[in-house]
């Protein structure tokens, strides 16, 4: 039986396929995207450059010699790989378990094909059972916690962490996310809010799911 890390990092080799040569580069955040920037680097694949979504990243890139580039000196960007915290069947995400969620949407958004990299444990029938990570300002932080209460969620501090952005952290369980979509926007609506990491907005558009039986290749279904 494979361990969680050996089907991360079949995940992240099997996403090598996608990546463009010659061309820029998106690249997410976490243990599996570490993964997938070791397995980059061995590969020898020639990119003109990639656009990192953290510090994490940028160090790894670095380390790894993968040249980086902002996303400001790019007109596009044909691929963008990333992990997720929880996957559903419509390639729909919670992200933001590493704190990067708002660079991760900006990039995701820029990106033509967002292809998200996972082990079968991240695959969830219904979103919801890890929390709900939401960046807020530092001096919004009490008043959004008591509207997300309103809204049915129980807010807890990530303690003593601080976004690239100099945000904080809300994370958020016994939020009803049936109608993910919905409570992506309400709570993008609150003042103070900078991001939340439901991506349902701007899902993958393709998963590799590295489970016990095999790699699979995973586009939104029904
Ligand atoms: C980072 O902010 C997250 O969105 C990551 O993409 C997510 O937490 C997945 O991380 P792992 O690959 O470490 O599970």
């Amino acid at each position: 039986m494979a361990s969680q890390d050996e089907l991360k990092s079949l995940a992240a080799r099997k996403a090598l396929e996608y990546v463009q040569e010659n061309e820029y580069l998106g690249i997410g955040t976490g243990s599996t995207v570490r993964f997938f920037i070791e397995a980059l680097a061995e590969s020898g694949i020639k990119i003109k450059g990639a656009v990192s979504t953290s510090s994490q990243t940028s160090e790894l890139m670095k380390k790894f010699g993968i040249p980086e580039v902002m996303l400001n000196e790019v007109n596009g960007l044909p691929v963008y790989i990333d992990g997720a915290d929880e996957v559903n069947h419509l390639l729909q995400m919670i992200k933001g378990g590493g704190g990067a969620l708002l660079n991760e949407k900006i990039v995701a958004s820029a990106a033509d094909q967002f292809i998200c990299i996972a082990d079968e444990s991240k695959f969830v029938s219904r979103l919801g059972h890890v929390p709900l990570p939401v960046e807020v300002t530092p001096n919004a932080r009490s008043l959004v916690a008591r509207r997300l209460l309103k809204l049915g969620g129980e807010p807890n501090l990530r303690m003593g962490f601080t976004t690239d952005h100099g945000n904080l952290i809300l994370d958020v369980t016994n939020l009803n996310l049936n109608e993910p979509m919905k409570m992506e926007n309400a709570i993008n609506n609150l003042p103070g809010v900078v991001d939340n990491g439901l991506f349902t907005e701007r899902p993958a558009d393709l998963l590799i799911l590295a489970c016990q039986d095999g790699v699979k290749v995973l586009t939104a279904h029904s």
